[in-house]
Order: C-alpha cells, then sequence, then structure tokens
C-alpha cells in the first residue's frame, strides 16, 4: 500500500515547515553492550527526544492481537462505545474531538477516537480516592470476548519494557541504573495506555485541522506502537520560527519512544521532551500509546547531576499529580458536556 505523506513543503498559515522523514537511533534491548545502548540513547535524548526501541521482548502475536482487538473496539457502533465513555478517573472512550491537544493552533479538538486503561485499582482501596487512580472500565465480554486480558496482557509487558529502558536513561544522566524504580516514581507507576485510532481524514494544518494536535507528553517516557501509516511528525526545536517538522517513519515491531515533560524537569532540559503531532492522510491509522508516569505523589525536581552554578535549575519542583491533572484539565472537554448530551 502506497503511503500518502507530504514531502518537503511549506505550511504559510501557521508559519511551519514540513521535511522528510527523519532517522531515529534504534536502542537493542537485547544487545548486551550496555555501553552502546547507553551512548546511543544518550544522543538521540540530546538531539531530538525520539528514538527506536528494538527487541523489546513483546512477542509478535502479543502486538498483532493487541492492534486487532484495538481495530475491533473502534469498529463497534458508536452508542456500544459510548457505554465505556470516559469517566472522571480517565478511563474508558474517548470520542472523535475529546482532547484539544493545541488550543492556540486548532479549529476543533483532535480527529481521533480513544480508549484509555489505567492502573486496575479497586474502587474500596483508599488509594481510589486520588485522581487518576481507580477501577478500570471494560467492554462487555459477550461483544469483545478476550478484549480485557489482551490489554492487561500487554499494560503489564510493557511497563516491563518501559522499565529496562529507564535504566539507560539513568545511566545516561550519570544516576544509579535503579533510579527510576524507587516507589515514588516507578514503584507504583500511573501508567496509562492509550489505544487510538485516527479516522481516514486529511489533516489541513493551515486551517487548524489536525490528526492531534501539536503537544509534549507529560509524564517520564511514551512507548508508541504504531501501524505502517504515516502520520506522527516532530519538531525537535519548539522555539523556532518557522517551526520545522519531520515525519518519524513507523519501524515494524519497533517502539517509538519518547520523553515526556517530567524528565525535561529533571534533566535541566539537558534532555527534551519535544513536540509532536500527527496528521490525517486519508487513510485510517492504528496506533497505541503506553504513557508512563510517575506516580501521583511523586515531586520532579533538577537531578544533582544536571544543576551546577552556572546552570541553575529552569523549573521549580512540582508535584507530578498536581501537573497531570491540569494537564488533563486543559485539553481534555469536561464531562458535564457529555452528560447534557445524553440526558
Ligand atoms: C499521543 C501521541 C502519536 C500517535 O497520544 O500523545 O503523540 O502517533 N500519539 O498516535
Ligand atoms: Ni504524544
Amino acid at each position: 500500500m502506497e503511503n500518502k505523506h507530504s514531502g518537503t513543503g511549506n505550511d504559510n498559515a501557521t508559519g511551519t515547515a514540513t521535511k522528510e522523514v527523519s532517522f531515529l537511533n534504534r536502542i537493542d534491548l537485547s544487545s548486551p553492550d550496555i555501553h552502546q545502548s547507553v551512548s546511543l540513547l544518550k544522543q538521540a535524548c540530546l538531539d531530538c527526544g525520539f528514538f527506536y526501541v528494538i527487541n523489546h521482548g513483546i512477542s509478535e502475536e502479543l502486538m498483532e492481537e493487541v492492534f486487532e482487538q484495538n481495530k475491533k473496539f473502534f469498529e463497534l457502533p458508536l452508542s456500544e462505545k459510548m457505554k465505556v465513555l470516559r469517566n472522571e478517573k480517565h478511563r474508558g472512550y474517548t470520542p472523535l474531538f475529546d482532547e484539544l491537544l493545541d488550543p492556540d493552533n486548532q479549529v476543533h479538538g483532535d480527529y481521533k477516537e480513544g480508549y484509555y486503561i489505567g492502573v486496575e485499582v479497586p474502587e474500596d482501596d483508599p488509594k481510589a480516592e486520588k485522581p487518576f487512580y481507580g477501577p478500570n472500565v471494560w467492554p462487555s465480554d459477550d461483544i469483545l470476548p478476550g478484549w480485557r486480558h489482551t490489554m492487561e496482557k500487554y499494560y503489564l509487558e510493557a511497563l516491563e519494557v518501559a522499565r529496562a529502558i529507564v535504566r539507560i536513561i539513568a545511566l545516561a544522566l550519570d544516576l544509579e541504573a535503579d533510579f527510576f524504580d524507587k516507589p515514588e516514581i516507578l514503584g507504583q507507576p500511573l501508567a496509562l495506555l492509550r489505544l487510538l485510532k485516527y479516522p481516514g481524514q486529511i489533516s489541513d494544518p493551515s486551517n487548524g485541522v489536525y490528526g492531534a494536535g501539536a503537544h509534549t507528553d507529560y509524564g517520564l517516557i511514551t512507548l508508541l506502537s504504531t501501524d505502517d501509516v504515516y502520520g506522527l511528525q516532530i519538531c525537535k526545536d519548539k522555539y523556532a520560527q518557522p517551526r520545522v517538522w519531520e515525519f518519524i517513519a513507523p519501524l515494524k515491531g519497533a517502539f517509538i519512544v519518547n520523553l515526556g515533560d517530567m524528565l525535561e524537569r529533571w534533566s535541566n532540559c539537558l534532555f527534551k521532551s519535544t513536540l509532536h503531532r500527527v496528521l490525517g492522510n486519508g487513510q485510517e491509522r492504528y496506533s497505541i500509546a503506553y504513557f508512563v508516569e510517575p506516580s501521583f505523589d511523586c515531586l520532579v525536581e533538577c537531578l544533582p547531576t544536571c544543576k551546577s552554578k552556572k546552570n541553575p535549575p529552569k523549573f521549580p519542583p512540582v508535584i507530578y499529580g498536581d501537573y497531570l491533572g491540569q494537564r488533563y484539565k486543559d485539553t481534555h472537554i469536561d464531562l458535564n458536556v457529555y452528560n447534557k448530551l445524553q440526558s
């Protein structure tokens, strides 16, 4: 199948330019040469904040199953999907336009549907009193047999991949390999799996229409797997004008990994939380994002290895849950809108 993606071009209305597909370093998790992995990863984090992870240990069968199940869910009638609509704990279905990632440049919300799955916390667990912690919602097993099982399996396996990657990141920041394994960071992670479908709509940046508006991710790292349809673009320098956008090529079986805002804060901007967006090209596109977030109470402040007298911290310390809550509030439709629509 031909992948329609634009080459070099300009988009004058928003003062942006697009370039051909960029090259990303590949981190091989099966490699015994940890020094090489650290060096490749560090280079990627300093340069563009995105890299591929290959040989990550999740089987091809599971990857395929997750994509098949993903597709089955989004093919359900809207009335069925609305039965598992996103709740106040950010679990469940997000319809088209639910999220608006770049309000300054978008005429309406993102042209995508999604489904959030998070860490399973029973309702009567004291932890469930906090935002973002609670039980998941699932489509009925009669309608999508095995769906929950597949997603739970993937959720756990992807978390192990994330743990392996953050060990390499810690080493690249001159920290102990287990730095991010602390209880307040990945001991009780707030990881969120987000299934995504971009319907076959053509984005129109000059008129503010996007699959997903320009944004950075919020947490530690994001593990993205995609089908083979182009769509994801990154902007290496978010402060440059005009902004230059480059397509990231899908790589079968690999994760596209990018750093979130907390790594930029921990590292005092040494590592980048890179701006990215998704353009629809007329083909349906499926992707699965796994946001690996520190725990809700984690205090994120500049690492001792990343500050000096000449280079003082650029950000004040922040409680991750506060940051995440604010970002979600800024970018998601108020749930009352749906309540009104349904009543
Ligand atoms: C995201 C994201 C990219 C994609 O969900 O944060 O950047 O290709 N997704 O779906
Ligand atoms: Ni993103």
